[in-house]
């Protein structure tokens, strides 16, 4: 069976191995952009890469609703749990789990991660997701650019997701020269358009990817899917 990439919207996205899902940072319900609303979803798995509101908002919900398991960095997830979230998976930056769809590397992010009501929410970080016998995605999450980009590619990437909003995260220049540093066969474009101040033009950014690097860019509009 393929794997399936579904943008919800912003930086919300579906990953469906065949066997499990997982929602990568969830945030549906008060989303302007995203196309389903946290109680129409299914998941195995919730990764949320840091504790911003845009990035944790219907985590808990969707936890509780379906059972599964919030995958974060240690502190967010004591977080969840002291809301009484009953499995969670705490991690720290450059350890992996092996989980039963394949592995989850949480990888370096250079940005912040305090969670909405205030709390520390430790350090934000990005996924390596490697499906068993299956493709390798990277989601950056928010991020600025950085040159270690270079060692997470270094495992052989299938398909990279990217911000390109710049503002918060890098822009679609950097995301550019991510892209050269990552050396992913697919470059997918996230947290851009939810709201003006990330506004961008995906197709100019489709176009630059197209120019100077060798990866296939993908932009999906919210609710759409990539099967690989
Ligand atoms: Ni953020
Ligand atoms: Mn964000």
């Amino acid at each position: 069976m393929p794997t399936e990439l579904t943008w919800l919207g912003h930086a919300s996205w579906q990953l469906n191995t065949g066997k499990h899902t997982l929602l990568i940072d969830p945030f549906l319900d008060d989303n302007p952009a995203a196309t389903v609303k946290s109680k129409d979803v299914s998941a195995d798995y919730i990764l949320c890469s840091h504790g911003h509101f845009d990035h944790v908002a219907d985590a808990a919900k969707i936890a509780d609703r379906t059972g599964a398991t919030i995958v974060s960095n240690y502190e967010i997830c004591e977080w969840f749990a002291k809301q009484g979230v009953k499995n969670t998976l705490g991690m720290n930056l450059g350890g992996s789990a092996n989980l039963p769809f394949g592995s989850v590397k949480l990888t370096i992010a250079f940005h912040s991660s305090q969670l909405p009501d205030g709390s520390y929410g430790g350090n934000p970080g990005g996924f390596l997701i490697s499906v068993t016998n299956g493709p390798r995605i990277y989601f950056a999450c928010d991020t600025a650019l950085f040159g270690d980009m270079k060692l997470v590619g270094s495992a052989g990437i299938d398909v990279a997701v990217l911000p390109i909003g710049d503002l918060f995260t890098m822009g679609p220049e950097d995301s550019v020269v991510a892209t050269n540093l990552l050396n992913p066969k697919t470059v997918i474009p996230s947290h851009f358009n939810t709201w003006p101040p990330i506004a961008q033009d995906p197709q100019a950014w489709a176009k630059m990817i197209r120019a100077s690097t060798t990866a296939e860019p993908i932009v999906l509009k919210p609710g759409e899917k990539f099967s690989f």
